[in-house]
């Protein structure tokens, strides 16, 4: 049976008191509502519809084109809000699955879970249910004498009787279609305003049907995020569950609570994470390599066998067997060759340093192109920028360049050319010389 999907994203969430939508809020570096739409991925080929409200601009700007989007112009409840989408959705598929944007750790099997259930009965209406004491605000399941769902009451409605029931409503629906656009016009104001989606469980079994439901096995799976609370619960959740995966795809952490590793980032085989490790966004760290402790690493791919200690880097390339830190910062545009070493306090922006390199303390190497085996002085610097403009510099393979040389760019360093300490280079440096001073002059020729 066909099927599309809805997501709920339009409420303000209040109780987040904040300026931001609720639903932008990240776990794990990613919008809360980015994980809606990765667990519906796997479900249809039709892209998700999601229901925006408030801040409904910058929600389509997080999440672009993932999803096709629908304005909710008064948050009238979630029954209006599903009825929203029926200009875009309403005679495209024979089920609907609907869920809220507010629940990160939802799974995709889940969803496939109940969307097969669904599949197999005739009822219009298939539930998820939950059975924990962890109330959370949720709708309670009524059912009847002979255990079928009656309907859902939500908690700011509920009898002191039914506040006991622990069989609760996390939100997830999957509809048959042909019932569902027609029945949610008969959905009433609710005593708080709002036309109340939960409200069509009732209005099914009046039609004489038999309601389906699904419990979740994991009830931290519908976690509802309401609250800057839940949101770190939800977080620590989130973040158990991908480092889980990794050491159990052969990558050792040393401290799994204090490692923090967003969805899209890859890590090999036999590679150790220490604590206060980072990897976030687009980065891939290889296999054999020792990370950390207290390393950042974002947008960066990292070869195998690669040791970074108390590093800082962004958006820059490193191959196999480079080491590096205590302390360093590689910005972006840095690519650092095979067995490249970058003691303390180096820092490198847009430079490639070849094959072999070593930068072993307090250098800079800016918009540089770097050969194979140089060797760059304690303190070195690349004066690459003249308060206006930007210039490069080139230093050729085997070059030695003294501690606390200052390379004012545009500049040029032969292959095996030397300079001594302190030299302040202003011009080209010719090959296998060796330059001296300041203003740096060739001094000798080998
Ligand atoms: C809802 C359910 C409740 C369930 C709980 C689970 C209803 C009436 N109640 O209550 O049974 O236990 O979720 O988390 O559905 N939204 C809109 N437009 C609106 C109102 C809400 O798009 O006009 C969206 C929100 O952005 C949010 C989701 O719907 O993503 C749920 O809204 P929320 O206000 O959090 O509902 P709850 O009171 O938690
Ligand atoms: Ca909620």
């Amino acid at each position: 049976m066909t099927l599309s999907t809805v997501i709920l994203a339009a409420g303000q969430g209040t109780r987040m008191k904040s300026g931001l939508p609720k639903v932008l809020h990240q776990l794990l570096g990613k919008p809360m509502a980015w994980y809606a739409l990765q667990a519906v991925r796997e479900l249809t080929t039709e892209k998700p519809v999601m229901v925006v409200g408030f801040g409904a601009d910058e929600v389509q700007k997080a999440l672009g084109d993932q999803a096709e989007y629908v304005l909710q112009e008064q948050l009238l409840g979630t029954g209006h809000a599903v009825m929203q989408a029926e200009p875009l959705v309403g005679g495209k598929s024979e089920m609907l699955l609907v869920i809220y944007a507010d629940m990160p750790l939802l799974t995709g099997e889940t969803l496939g879970k109940l969307v097969g259930k669904a599949q197999s009965q005739v009822a219009p209406v298939t539930l998820l249910t939950v059975t924990t004491d962890e109330t959370r605000g949720f709708g309670r399941i009524l059912r009847d004498a002979s255990g079928q769902v009656s309907g859902i009451v939500e908690e700011a409605q509920a009898t002191p009787e039914q506040l006991k029931i622990r069989e609760l409503n996390p939100g997830v629906y999957c509809f048959r279609t042909n019932w569902l656009w027609p029945a949610l016009r008969r959905i009433q104001l609710s005593p708080k305003g709002e036309y109340y989606l939960t409200d069509l469980v009732g209005l099914a079994v009046e039609d004489g049907y038999k309601i389906a439901s699904l419990s979740v096995d994991d009830p931290s799976e519908v976690i509802g995020i309401n609250t800057r609370l839940h949101l770190s619960q939800a977080e620590a959740l989130l973040r158990k569950r991908a480092n889980e995966q990794w050491m159990l795809a052969g990558v050792t952490m040393i401290d799994p609570n204090s490692t923090y590793i967003e969805p899209g980032v890859t890590v090999g085989q036999d590679t150790i994470l220490w604590p206060g490790t980072y990897l976030r966004g687009q980065t891939s760290v290889g296999a054999n390599c020792i990370i950390g402790p207290n390393t950042i690493i974002t947008d960066t791919r990292v070869g195998d066998h690669c040791t970074l200690l108390a590093s800082v880097l962004e958006c820059a390339v490193l191959e196999d067997h480079v080491e590096m830190g205590p302390y360093c910062h590689l910005r972006k545009g840095a690519y650092l060759s095979r067995g490249v070493h970058m003691g303390n306090f180096g820092e490198v922006k847009n430079s490639t340093l070849g094959p072999g390199t070593k930068m072993g303390h307090f250098s800079y190497m800016g918009d540089a192109q770097v050969g194979p085996d140089v060797n760059i002085g304690a303190g070195t610097i690349t004066c690459n920028f003249d308060g206006t403009q930007k210039f490069p510099t080139e230093i050729g393979e085997g070059a030695f360049i003294g501690s606390d040389t200052m390379l004012v760019a545009p500049v040029k360093i032969g292959a095996g050319a030397k300079t001594g300490a302190g030299a302040v280079v202003t011009k080209d440096i010719p090959a296998h010389s060796l330059a001296v001073g300041v203003p740096a002059r060739v001094i000798k020729e080998f």
